[in-house]
């Protein structure tokens, strides 16, 4: 069973960033799923930890290529939320290097709920108006 689902509750009104936010929250549960069976090699933790930063890159890239383009007001803070995001994965894929303990992947996955829950209802839910404006849903 997923840890997570996708509530409507999370929608930010524009398809293509809902999309990425359920993609993420899928990879969550698979996260999850792997540090419940505690079966997962150091390869195989790194090779998360960069998939988990492709997608946010992809994805924060997404929302700030609109920021540009539609000037929005919250550009700042909220690049600046996105920056703070990744400096906190990198420490953690540090900090399995020295130490290879599979409880990281449990600060992992609190890294990602974090951003997810947290982020979306604090941060990205602001764009929506803006970007419906703009014409983007
Ligand atoms: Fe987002
Ligand atoms: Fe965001």
């Amino acid at each position: 069973m997923p840890l997570i689902n996708w509530t409507s509750e999370y929608a930010v009104n524009v398809k293509l960033l809902d999309d990425q936010h359920k993609e993420m929250i899928s990879s969550m549960n698979e996260i999850y799923d792997r540090a419940e069976k505690v079966v997962v090699s150091p390869t195989e933790v790194d090779g998360l930890f960069d998939r988990i930063k492709v997608y946010f890159m992809n994805h924060f890239g997404t929302e700030e290529k609109y920021f540009d383009l539609f000037k929005y007001e919250g550009t700042n803070e909220h690049k600046k939320a996105h920056s703070d995001v990744l400096v906190e994965l990198g420490e953690l894929k540090e900090r399995y290097h020295t130490n290879a303990s599979g409880a990281l992947l449990y600060e992992l996955i609190e890294l990602l709920e974090n951003h997810l829950f947290s982020h979306i209802m604090k941060f990205d839910k602001k764009y929506t108006k803006c970007f419906n404006e703009h014409g983007l849903y």
